[in-house]
């Protein structure tokens, strides 16, 4: 049985981890939408470095939940036959245990030098304008996929989808492309598709299961049963 999991922001909630859309959503009066874009960064590069500063030293406060941890263990059964797709920028899947992760949209614990092109696991601040680890150059910006840029591995996401026969999202609320449209996808090419999420999103309807409800209680669960299945046959 082949997995792809989907995982989005509400995933890390229960870690303390802010959601984007949550009943505020703003930081420091600006749409997070205002602050995720190229345009942002050309225009207020201070402002937008210490948005991402702010989230960056924000994850040595928190630490994985039960729903990361799940997917962790479901991935020391399944190896090569799970893959898990987030959009989220911190690391909780890996620091769970998980090794086969797919960061569509970037990580925070990453650099990326706008001079030489290279990619540096990065830890600080980079609002001070810290120079690149391989060519010196002060021109470092967070490796994340802003509104408006191509997220990464859309091929190998597509080749998964295309061979899943189950695929789950988990914390999402399928507002924002091209993420929310793998549902869609993975249904066409034959998975079955199960949401998990607290509250209805935005393509509950499309799923052929929906589970709502907090991540760290619905996903163990899910996962046991799922692991049941693949002893079974
Ligand atoms: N368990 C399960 N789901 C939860 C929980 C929880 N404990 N808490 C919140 N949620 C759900 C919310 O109901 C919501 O539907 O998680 C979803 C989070 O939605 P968003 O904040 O929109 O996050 P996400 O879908 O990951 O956003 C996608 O948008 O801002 C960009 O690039 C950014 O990766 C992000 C993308």
């Amino acid at each position: 049985m082949k997995v792809v999991v989907l995982t989005g922001a509400g995933i890390s909630a229960e870690s303390g981890v802010p959601t984007f859309r949550d009943a505020n959503g703003l930081w420091e009066g600006h749409r997070v939408e205002d602050v995720a874009t190229p345009e942002a960064f050309e225009a207020s590069p201070h402002l937008v470095h210490r948005f991402y500063d702010a989230r960056r030293a924000a994850l040595a406060a928190v630490e994985p939940n039960p729903a990361h941890r799940a997917l962790a263990r479901l991935e020391s059964e399944l190896g090569e036959r799970l893959l898990v797709v987030t959009q989220n920028v911190d690391d909780l899947h890996e620091r769970a245990g998980s090794h086969r992760v797919l960061h569509m949209h970037g990580q925070l614990r990453s650099a990326w030098c706008l001079a030489c092109d290279e990619r540096s696991p990065w830890q600080e601040d980079l609002s001070h304008g810290p120079a690149c680890p391989t060519c010196g150059a002060s021109a470092l910006r967070p490796d994340v996929v802003w509104f408006g840029e191509i997220p990464y591995g859309m091929d190998l996401i597509e080749n998964a989808l295309g061979d899943a026969d189950v695929f789950v999202a988990i914390g999402t609320s399928s507002l924002v492309y091209p993420a929310a449209g793998f549902v869609r996808l993975a249904r066409m090419w034959g998975a079955r598709t199960v949401e998990i999420n607290l509250e209805p999103s935005a393509a509950t309807s499309v799923f052929d299961e929906a589970r709502h409800g907090p991540a760290g209680e619905l996903v163990p669960a899910w996962a046991d049963e799922l692991l049941g299945a693949v002893r079974a046959t």
